[in-house]
Parts: C-alpha cells; structure tokens; sequence
C-alpha cells in the first residue's frame, strides 16, 4: 500500500475535523428538492452544489467532501471547476461510486449494492479529475426476520471488493455498511445487528488483501429505530456505539466517519458529542469523525429554497452546522451554541 494512501486517510480523519457527504444521486437530490419545494433540474443542483463547496470557512470544520458523478464534473458561475473551488482551500475531493442499491435476488424486500462492473476505469478516471478518496453505501435493512445472512455476505463482499479496487488506484475506501433507522427496533437490535455486519465486513476486507490502514470505516450509530417507543438518552447510545465498535473494529483502521442516517441534525450532534467524550474515556484507538449528508445539509437545503437572494444565508446555517459537528469531535457541542448569536458568528 502506498505512504499516500494512509497520508490521505490521515488528511481526512486525523486533523479533528469531519467529512461532507453531498454524494446524493440525482433521484435523491431531486426528492430532497422535492420536499423543499424546490425545482429538480440539473441547473438547480448545480447552483445547490456550487452553494455548498464555496461557503466560506468550511475548510475550518471540513477536511473532505464527497461527491457525486453529476458535480464532479460541474463548473460554478465563473466556469471554475466544483473540485478546484474545495481543493483550493484545502478540502480534499471524494467521489461515491457505487450505483445505488438493487433488488437482492431471491431476498424478497433486500438489497445488494451494485457498481462493481467498470469499476477500475472509472476510478483511474476519477483520480484523473482530483478524487482521493471514494464511497460505497451498502444497506441494511432491520424488519421481520431481516438482514438475512445473504444479504450480509453479498454486501460486505462487495464493499470488500471496492476497497481493493480503490487501494490499487491509490484512492482511499470510505467503507459504508448502513444499518438503517427504518423501522421500531430496539437499540439493542441495532446492536447486535451492526456488530454482526462489522464482523462479516472485516473478513471480507482480510480475505481481498485490503490494507485497514488505507480505509475509513463510516457506519451507523448504534441506535433504536425511529419508530420504537423507547428512544435512550444520547450517554446511552454513545455507550452503545462504542461498546459495538471496540467489539468489531480492528485497531488498524484509518478513523471512522459516522453517517447521520435520519437524525435531526441537532440531536445528531448531540449524539456525536457523547461519543466523542466516551471514546476518549474508553482509550478508542481509532480517531471519530462524522460524514453526515442530511445532518449537516437539511437545514441549508430548507433555507435557500432555490433562491439566488438566500444563497448567503443558507451557506452561514451550513456553516453553523459544520461547525456544531466539529465542536462536537472534542466533546465541545452543547444546545446553547444552537441559537446563541455569539456561537453563530464564531462559526
Ligand atoms: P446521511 O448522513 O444523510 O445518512 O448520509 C450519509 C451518506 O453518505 C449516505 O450514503
């Protein structure tokens, strides 16, 4: 494995700040501009997108950003590249490559993550355009009797496929087994869940001769389903969370970047916080970052409304957001710096 590959990693997870997940495929930006009442057109993304990478400041809180197909090849206003605006203040580019999840064959109601074809020509073509690093979403879904040990083991062995690809074109692997909030499960399911995926993943990960150095693990939190009557205080899913990744994740990985998952963004942040603190009292040996997509983008997206008048505004509550997550990496998030102008500012 090349000494780029784990500086890069280190770059993404090491500097105490977390990652940008604006990767969203053009269906679901669409249906996230949807719900807002905005219009679903390229030009729109675009303009959503260039409103993004050029907040000022982010690269404060943010080390890297993920992105899609459609935005790494975008241009802002003046013709300059979306990749070159992050690059020059010292985001790192990422891309996610899979393309999104299809029915699982004979698992009624599962999914397998698909991209695998074409997958080394498209990541030397990625690198070509400034990736460094890339994303893989496999998604595990909780009801009834699922996730079958088949959807598991297809899933994970696909991630673990990717890895190598991406080790081999010198781009660094954000591993993203999802198990989703969907659902009334118990905390306890999510559990047992996520350690059960983690497990099969780093088999698979050992069995394609990935080098853990080089990846960056981006799972869920370990927390009930958003429909189960209980929902436990933030100090017990930070006590779960760790207690599941100290179980089944290797000392040698890069950094784990959590996704948000559906979570309010500020309890999201919240949670973030707890884990933190508890993952400095439990010696984690891996640094804890956040790559939150909806968490950090939703309230933006809800403000700018598609409007060219409110692009300043939307890009200071994205600010404010990235900034509450990255208070939140050192255990310096609290519910005042949501709606005191002092905190507003120094965001
Ligand atoms: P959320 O933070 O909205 O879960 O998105 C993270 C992500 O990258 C999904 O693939």
């Amino acid at each position: 494995m090349s000494a780029s590959l784990v500086e890069t990693a280190h770059a993404l997870v090491g500097a105490g700040k977390g990652l940008l997940a604006m990767d969203e495929s053009n269906a679901t930006c669409d249906k996230r501009f949807a719900a807002a009442g905005i219009p679903q057109t390229v030009d729109m993304r675009r303009a959503y997108r260039e409103l993004l990478v050029t907040t000022e400041g982010l690269d404060d809180c943010i080390s890297g950003a993920i992105l899609y197909d459609e935005t790494i090849r975008q241009t802002d206003r003046q013709g300059r590249r979306l990749v070159d605006r992050l690059t020059d203040v010292g985001i790192i580019p990422g891309i996610k490559v899979d393309t999104g999840a299809k029915k699982l064959a004979l698992h009624p109601g599962e999914t397998i993550t698909e991209g695998l074809d074409g997958l080394r020509d498209r990541l030397s073509a990625y690198r070509i355009m400034g990736a460094r690093f890339a994303k893989w979403r496999a998604v595990i879904g909780l009801q009834d009797s699922q996730p079958t040990f088949g959807c598991i083991r297809a899933n994970m062995q696909a991630l673990a496929r990717y890895a190598a690809l991406c080790q081999e074109a010198g781009i660094v692997p954000i591993v993203e087994p999802d198990v989703l909030m969907t659902g009334d499960h118990t905390m306890e399911r999510c559990f047992v869940t996520t350690e059960n995926v983690l497990e099969i993943l780093f088999e698979e990960l050992t069995a394609q001769s990935v080098k853990l150095e080089g990846v960056i693990l981006k799972p869920n939190m370990v927390l009930p389903g958003l429909a189960c009557p209980v929902q436990e205080p933030v100090a017990d899913v930070a006590a779960a969370t760790l207690q599941c990744l100290l179980r089944s994740v290797p000392a040698a990985v890069a950094g784990i970047a959590f996704l948000s998952g559906g979570q309010s963004a500020r309890l999201a942040s919240a949670r973030l916080n707890a884990i933190a603190l508890r993952a400095v009292a439990e010696r984690a040996p891996w640094p804890l970052v956040f790559s939150f997509a909806r968490a950090i983008q939703q309230p933006a997206l809800e403000l700018w409304h598609g409007e060219a008048s409110k692009v300043r505004a939307a890009q200071h509550v994205l600010h404010h957001r990235a900034w509450c997550n990255h208070a939140a990496l050192g255990g310096n998030y609290s519910a005042v710096m949501e709606d005191d102008p002092a905190c507003l500012r120094a965001s």
